[in-house]
């Protein structure tokens, strides 16, 4: 009930009752009280399992106890004074050491604004305004980040964009012999790649392609960036760039780089994070490129990162996570096979996604992959969700360190009960 009457008070405040668009949920949004590991409890006293982990971020668990230290401890000395302090060195210095392209590394307030960084500095240092973007990739929401991003549409989707703007962005196929085809147009200066495949790897990019991507990047001389806000520390500690050894000259991070706070990062080649440097200047402009925010790199941020920057690194939180999302796939699949249920449960690393209809993506694009139908996917997760699983989006979830076979053996059984009701409302064959 308090759900309900949260949500009818928040429709008359915020927009659609939310912060976010994808908060959004008919006929009420779930308003979570509080969290721990990987559960969660709504404002009625409701338990979920956790699969959506704060969109992410929460890869060690929900409030672990190292970074509620950290930050409470921080929160004592000061919350914000807009100084430089040591805890923002001693955590690029961390990034510097994990990521293998990392020379530099600089704070913002957001994934969105990493990606919006990252191509101003791919336009600096390339001197050239256009960027190649791949289909249905998910760089957040600035408006050089949106167009293609939707499968199947090469548009925007969203009103308020400049069309000037939406003419500097050039889309392909996650495909070698697209993307050399696209930058026979020599105005691109700049590629960005969400190093998962789209939307954190629903639409796959094998190693293989991904190497030949950078490669064919590399022979045409652009500047070259990686969308790792999903991979990094995730895919490994070092992303999913040190987990197969392709180098870009850019990274965007955040979510889990943050120990899960509020933030962002983009680190790289130093010639190029050089041009935020104030003593750098160019056609009498200095820094050569401009970089502001009130709250990059903010000491309580950087507190709870420099709690987490230990406990990623070993590898050990990632094992688990993906022995975890590995459970999660074999158990889905077996569900279906059992069921009858044409299907497919897949995905790398700390992440599950599941397809309906046949076993197999072989041939299949982001539009067919994403281009479920609505009330099979609303299905899904409302029945997932009323058994106390809460997914990430889509048909998609993630796992964590904290997540445990137990945990993951409930989900399952609900996984199954949630297919048995699709099959008797048609809504799955
Ligand atoms: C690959 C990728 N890039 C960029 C972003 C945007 O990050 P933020 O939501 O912190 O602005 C996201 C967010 O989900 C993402 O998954």
């Amino acid at each position: 009930m308090k759900n309900q009457n949260l949500s009818t008070r928040a429709r008359a405040a915020l927009p659609g009752g939310v912060s976010h668009e994808l908060r959004y949920r008919d006929p009420y949004s779930v308003f979570t009280d509080r969290a721990s590991g990987a559960e969660k409890w709504d404002v009625d006293g409701r338990r979920y399992i956790d699969f959506k982990m704060g969109s992410a971020s929460q890869m060690l668990g929900h409030c672990h106890p190292a970074i509620v230290e950290a930050i409470q401890k921080q929160a004592e000395r000061s919350i914000f004074s807009a100084d430089c302090h040591a805890a923002e060195v001693e955590w690029a210095e961390w990034v510097n050491r994990l990521y293998p392209s990392a020379e530099r590394t600089r704070f913002t307030a957001s994934g969105t604004e990493a990606t919006m960084l990252a191509l101003r500095l791919g336009r600096a240092h390339s001197g050239k305004d256009h960027v190649l973007r791949v289909e249905a990739h998910f760089h957040g929401w600035h408006d050089h980040a949106l167009k293609g991003a939707k499968p199947g549409s090469d548009q925007a989707p969203s009103l308020g964009i400049p069309g000037a703007i939406n003419d500097l962005i050039h889309i392909c196929a996650a495909s070698p012999r697209a993307m050399e085809s696209a930058l026979q147009d020599e105005r691109i200066g700049t590629v960005i790649i969400e190093a998962s495949g789209a939307n954190y790897g629903s639409v796959p990019m094998a190693t293989e392609t991904l190497r030949a991507l950078h490669d064919v990047a590399r022979a045409a001389g652009v500047v070259l960036i990686f969308d790792e806000i999903i991979t990094g520390f995730r895919w490994s500690p070092g992303g999913r760039q040190a987990r197969d050894g392709i180098l870009p000259d850019l990274t965007t991070l955040a979510k889990i780089v943050t120990g899960g706070l509020p933030g962002g990062a983009i680190c790289g080649r130093a010639d190029i994070m050089e041009l935020l440097n104030n003593t750098t200047e160019r056609n009498g402009i200095a820094p050569a490129v401009s970089h502001k925010g009130t709250f990059n790199g903010s000491p309580l941020v950087a507190a709870g990162a420099c709690a987490a920057m230990p406990l990623l690194a070993s590898g050990e939180a990632q094992r688990q996570a993906d022995a975890m999302a590995a459970r999660m796939r074999g158990g889905m699949n077996t569900a279906m096979a059992e069921q009858g249920v044409a299907g497919i449960a897949y995905g790398e690393s700390s992440i599950f996604h599941v397809y309906f209809g046949r076993g197999s993506l072989d041939g299949l694009g982001p539009a067919e992959i994403r281009g479920l139908p609505k009330p099979t996917v609303k299905a899904y997760r409302d029945g997932m969700l009323s058994r106390g699983v809460d997914m990430m989006a889509y048909t998609s979830g993630l796992t964590s360190a904290a997540h445990t076979p137990d945990l993951i053996d409930e989900a399952l059984i609900a996984f199954g009960a949630t297919l048995s009701d699709m099959i008797r409302d048609g809504v799955l064959e």
